[in-house]
């Protein structure tokens, strides 16, 4: 890639871990991936971009949930989804990020934790080409979601203590060269104590996947922007080659929304210091 043109700093010392910002030395900033149609159509499909639909407000719905519904209904992505079959209009997120960093590739085994409706399991299959007879996705949420046809899904908690097991059994007893992780807890609105519970579940999915990674492998989390602890990234640091910062364009421009790409896993756990 062009640094020029991308402006993108990209520190060259491997040992150290290398963190892609916006300028050296700064803190590390996000990379925001330019929205342009995929060889899914992800973003922006003019004809489903130019319908609006108003929505009106009905006795006792809440102002708030109309918009939610009216965002809904005009969302290109939600739009896109639908007609190509995703689960989720989140499955654009992986798409775009994976266009970008080329993490998913044929024959790859990866964990989803989070998994549920299931748009980014049905991602890892299409660009795995795992099948039922040959099952290298698997998935878990703790709510309950439609099968995906090569994909092996475990309706549990994955804070539960024997949740990993399970995720490598499920596996086959291989490890992943993939960590996903989009888990996200339901909102109270309490900026405070939202950060705090998604953060929780970052420590626990880095944990993770430092336990069970190939070396080589990866491990990209959702986070919030501005949430992440330097000892957390210190961490990944320290056991990855390069961390990213990324924001695709299939998040909302809105949300404090923000995915961690840690890329590169160096292969045995290192702490910090
Ligand atoms: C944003 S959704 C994931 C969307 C998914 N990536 C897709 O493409 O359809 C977040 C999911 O994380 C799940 N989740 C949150 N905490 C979890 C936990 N401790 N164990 C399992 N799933 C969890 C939620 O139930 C929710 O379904």
């Amino acid at each position: 890639m062009d640094k020029k043109k991308s402006n993108i700093y990209e520190n060259q010392q491997p040992d150290k871990g290398r963190i892609v910002g916006k300028r050296p030395g700064a803190k590390p900033g996000s990379v925001k991936i330019k929205a342009k149609r995929s060889n899914s159509g992800a973003a922006g499909d003019r004809n489903l971009r130019n319908m609006h639909t108003k929505v009106k407000t009905a006795r006792g719905r809440k102002l708030s949930s109309t918009l939610w519904l009216q965002r809904q209904l005009n969302d290109p992505y939600v739009k896109l989804a639908k007609a190509e079959g995703y689960a989720s209009r989140a499955a654009y997120k992986l798409i775009e990020i994976d266009d970008r960093y080329k993490l998913l590739k044929k024959g790859l085994r990866v964990i989803d934790l989070g998994a549920a409706p299931g748009g980014w399991c049905q991602v890892a299959v299409k660009r795995t080409g795992s099948t039922v007879d040959d099952i290298r996705i698997v998935g878990i949420d703790y709510l309950d979601m439609e099968p995906v046809s090569g994909a092996a899904i475990l309706k549990k908690d994955f804070l539960d203590e024997d949740a990993p097991q399970a995720l490598i059994d499920a596996l086959g007893g291989e490890h992943p060269d993939l960590v996903l992780s989009d888990m996200a807890v339901p909102t109270t609105g309490h900026r405070r104590t939202d950060h705090i519970r998604t953060m929780a579940l970052v420590e626990v999915a880095l944990d993770f996947a430092l336990k069970v990674l190939k070396p080589g492998g990866h491990f990209l989390t959702k986070t919030f922007q501005g949430g992440t602890e330097k000892t957390l990234l210190d961490l990944m640091k320290h056991n990855f080659i390069s961390i990213h910062h990324v924001k695709p364009p299939a998040s909302r421009d809105g949300s404090v929304e923000l995915y961690l790409l840690a890329k590169g896993f160096k292969g045995h756990i290192k702490n910090n210091g």
